[in-house]
């Protein structure tokens, strides 16, 4: 069986991109494979969130990869810090990790150019903490989308460093988890061609009937089809993206017939998909209400998970501090 370690930023709330794009396929992937799930509260700290929201936020996305099926009896479930193996991992690699390729690193880049009055270092070592959550696990594969394939890339190239110059067949190349044309990229509700909590056009998998639909009625659309058969701009053609999404057949041949007519009624489509857009999120909502006040459920997982995971974080240390020679008396 492959290990496989799946990091998300502890950033919010979990929204239907999310859930499409990845959240379901775990659902899968924990039954194939022996799994990590854990939240990268570390990481979110190079950009000083409050810390009165912090850990809410943690809670959220325990509370909400619980919810959605991830199942901590399968796989292994934790929050980044509850596990100090890794910091102590992330500073031996740093040793190995150069300012030059750890500067060239696009996101670094991104984020410096954004926020130039925070270039801090933990930003800059972005790429070392997250090769040592991975080679932490000794994973062989993790699930990432595009803006991570560097990342991964580099925890290579940092495995592959530490194998030649310890003179050691010691860690393994992660590659990247593959789900094939299971992935549903669900594009935004503003015409945009992305779901994003940055971009602000999300729908929340804990969001409240009401609230969608207000969302989906203020969808962007254009002034119609007027004659039959015409192509969908992209706005419109979002909304059929997500119809198909969380629609039955007959729902989606329905709206695409009185689209090739002309006769569509956008008010109608709207309706339909607000309808069974709350019916697709409704059971996982219901459990996020409730667990997010089970606090010993909460804390059961949560301890359980950080048991598991230090236990594979401390035998890793334990062979990188032999290889490198550090001993203690
Ligand atoms: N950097 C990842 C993100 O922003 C989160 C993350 C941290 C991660 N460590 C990881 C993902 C290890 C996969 C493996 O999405």
């Amino acid at each position: 069986m492959e290990t496989v370690l799946s990091g998300i930023r502890s950033t919010g709330n979990l929204h239907l991109g999310n859930y499409y794009g990845a959240l379901r396929n775990f659902v899968k992937m924990q039954q194939e494979n022996k799994c990590f799930f854990f939240i990268a509260d570390y990481h979110s700290l190079t950009t000083h969130p409050d810390p009165k929201l912090l850990h809410g936020n943690v809670k959220n996305v325990l509370t909400e990869y619980l919810a959605a099926g991830i199942d901590p009896e399968i796989s292994t479930i934790y929050v980044q810090s509850d596990v100090p193996e890794v910091c102590e991992l992330y500073l031996l690699l740093n040793m190995h990790a150069y300012m030059g390729e750890l500067a060239k690193t696009s996101s670094f880049k991104e984020k410096a150019r954004k926020h130039p009055d925070n270039i801090n270092a933990g930003l800059l070592t972005y790429p070392t903490l997250m090769a040592a959550d991975i080679l932490m696990h000794n994973a062989d594969k993790v699930p990432v989308g595009k803006d991570q394939e560097q990342h991964l890339e580099m925890t290579r190239k940092f495995a592959r460093r530490f194998n030649n110059l310890y003179q050691v067949e010691y860690f393994k190349e992660p590659v990247a988890y593959n789900f094939g044309n299971e992935l549903i990229k669900i594009p935004g509700l503003d015409g945009s061609g992305k779901m994003g909590k940055s971009e602000g056009n999300c729908i929340y998998l804990n969001e409240d009937p009401k609230s969608i639909e207000k969302k989906v009625k203020r969808a962007l659309t254009d002034s119609g089809p007027t004659v039959p058969n015409s192509p969908k701009p992209d706005c419109i053609e979002n909304l059929f993206t997500i119809l198909k999404v969380v629609s039955t057949d007959d729902v989606v041949a329905h709206f695409e017939e009185k689209w090739n007519t002309a006769e569509i009624r956008y008010g109608d489509l709207k309706k339909q998909l607000a309808e069974d857009i709350i019916k697709t999120i409704a059971p996982i909502r219901e459990r996020i209400l409730a667990i997010q006040n089970d606090d010993d459920y909460l804390h059961k997982v949560a301890m359980q998970g950080r048991e598991k995971a230090r236990e594979s974080a401390s035998k890793t240390l334990r062979e990188v501090r032999e290889i490198m020679g550090i001993r203690s008396f």
